[in-house]
């Protein structure tokens, strides 16, 4: 068993609900990078499942709605496309800890809205760039051939994601687009798309990198999908 660490002890997160009065809560918060992961196991697990844990278990205690933000590194790779029927088997300590945060929330928070969604796209100017940002930027060293994702517009997320809280939407859900492509597919249709021909190298996934991540959107998501104008 590992203990909770002090900051996450005490009053801290429900003394906060109590002041602000939220409708909802929505918790992007996570230890994001596989590699700070995998160097760090601890922090991951605490990031992404013990504090979505203790958060959950506040929103539940004042009846405050939680949608919590994952993803679809939970799955293996090996049987695609997944729904929410698919095992999750993840290959990452980065996906077991967001399976474990997935799995407290929707336990300690049974209203809880638990998404899982795939490499989000699109300009977003935060402080870690998106894979179309970075893409634009000139950052990406190299574009996987053999590894699949379903890109899904961070626009398109919110959206779905705001009006699946306020539809009431309880449990998991899958939000993504309903196609999916190798990283070198997508990066050549998108920088094609603006005009740009220079593509990054294309490269194989190194090990442990999941091949086939394609998900199938729940039912009640939009039908958005990138295409060749997009
Ligand atoms: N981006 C994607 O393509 C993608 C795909 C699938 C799922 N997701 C999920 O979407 C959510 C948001 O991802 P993102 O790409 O926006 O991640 P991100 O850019 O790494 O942002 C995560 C945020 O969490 C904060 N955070 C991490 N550990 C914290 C801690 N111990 N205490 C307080 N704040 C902490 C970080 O703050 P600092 O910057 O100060 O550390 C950062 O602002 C995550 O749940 C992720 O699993 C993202």
């Amino acid at each position: 068993m590992i203990p909770l660490p002090p900051q996450y002890r005490g009053p801290g997160v429900s003394a906060i609900l109590e002041e602000v009065r939220p409708s909802a809560v929505i918790n992007c918060a996570a230890l994001s990078s596989t590699a700070r992961c995998r160097s760090d196991p601890r922090a991951a697990l605490e990031a992404n499942a013990l504090w979505p844990s203790v958060l959950a278990r506040a929103c539940a205690a004042r009846g405050t709605r939680l949608v919590h933000v994952s993803t679809d590194l939970v799955y293996s790779g090996g049987n695609a496309p997944y729904t929410l029927q698919s095992p999750a088997v993840p290959l990452s300590i980065y996906g077991w800890t967001k399976l474990f945060g997935d799995m407290l929330v929707l336990r300690r928070s049974p209203g809880a809205l638990v998404l899982r969604t795939s490499v989000l796209v699109g300009a977003v100017g935060a402080a870690a760039p998106t894979f179309t940002e970075e893409l634009l930027a000139g950052l990406v060293p190299g574009v996987y051939v053999d590894a699949i994702r379903s890109f899904t517009p961070i626009d398109g997320f919110a959206e779905d994601l705001l009006e699946l809280s306020e539809g009431g939407a309880e449990g998991l859900r899958i939000v993504c687009s309903r196609q999916a492509y190798t990283r070198a597919a997508f990066a050549e249709m998108f920088l094609r798309g603006r005009g740009i021909e220079t593509l990054p190298p294309q490269t194989y996934r190194p090990a442990g990198t999941p091949a086939d991540l394609s998900m199938i959107p729940s039912e009640e998501v939009r039908a958005f999908r990138f295409g060749p104008g997009d």
